[in-house]
């Protein structure tokens, strides 16, 4: 049995939990241009439009009815039950992982109910609306508040933990990312390189697909349950 999983998780885990993923369709994210929401400039232009668009988002993922599928789950069950380390790095900023149950979660891209002052630099979790008049609940300043999402032209978070656990990995996993944004869609050649076994589970082959030795493709929800019941079993 192999003793360290590294699964990197994107938006198509999340689409049948209702949660739309950025490029599937005509190219817009919620009907927004993603560089009209998701970039430092945007922000510095309007940042009330974007303040909107992410309130949007947290209350949709608060909404009661988004909730963890059964993709989510099997990879919480897999966690819990392999005999081994399971590290899951997503890219998706909504909780669904957490609520499923999976505790070695490591969010490259940030977390829709954090934010982070740009007075201090402490992020803090905001469950409601944020603007530009909320303080910032460490420091007290008004009006320094952003979202905790890692922007395009921004550094993602946590590479050096997951470069380290990319090297000495037995199996990488890739869950429902296209493979349009680096660094993330360069990790399974790292992974490969250092000796991993590398499986991509998506709707259809993403851009680097040709960079994975096994591709199972289907939806998710029912892919990833099948996977984890054959590892647990090997
Ligand atoms: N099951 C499995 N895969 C699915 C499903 C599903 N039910 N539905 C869609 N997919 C696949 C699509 O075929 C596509 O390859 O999920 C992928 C989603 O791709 P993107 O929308 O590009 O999302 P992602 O790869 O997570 O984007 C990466 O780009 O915009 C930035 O920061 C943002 O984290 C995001 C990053």
């Amino acid at each position: 049995m192999s003793r360290s999983i590294v699964i990197l998780t994107g938006a198509g885990i999340s689409a049948e939990s209702g949660i739309a993923t950025f490029r599937d369709s005509d190219g817009l994210w919620e009907n927004h241009r993603p560089e009209d929401v998701a970039t430092p400039e945007a922000f510095e232009a309007d940042p009330d439009l974007v303040h909107r668009f992410y309130n949007a988002r947290r209350r949709q993922l608060l909404d009661g009815v988004v909730a963890p599928n059964a993709g989510h789950i099997a990879l919480a069950r897999l966690e819990n039950e392999f005999d081994g380390e399971v590290l899951l790095v997503t890219q998706n900023i909504d909780d669904l992982h957490e609520r499923a149950g999976s505790t070695r979660v490591l969010h490259m891209h940030g977390e829709l109910l954090s934010s982070r002052c740009s007075v201090c630099e402490a992020v803090s979790e905001l469950r409601g609306d944020v603007d530009g008049t909320t303080r910032c609940p460490v420091c007290g300043a008004e009006g320094g508040m952003r979202p905790h999402v890692v922007w395009f032209g921004e550094i993602p978070l946590y590479m050096q933990e997951i470069f380290t656990a990319l090297e000495r990995c037995d199996v990488f996993a890739a869950i429902g990312t296209s493979g349009n944004v680096y660094p993330a869609a360069g990790f399974v050649a790292v992974a490969r390189e250092a000796g991993a076994h590398t499986v991509e589970l998506n709707l259809e082959p993403s851009w680097v697909n040709t960079d994975f030795e096994e591709t199972r493709l289907g939806p998710a929800g029912t892919s990833v349950p099948q996977w984890v019941d054959e590892l647990l079993k090997s």
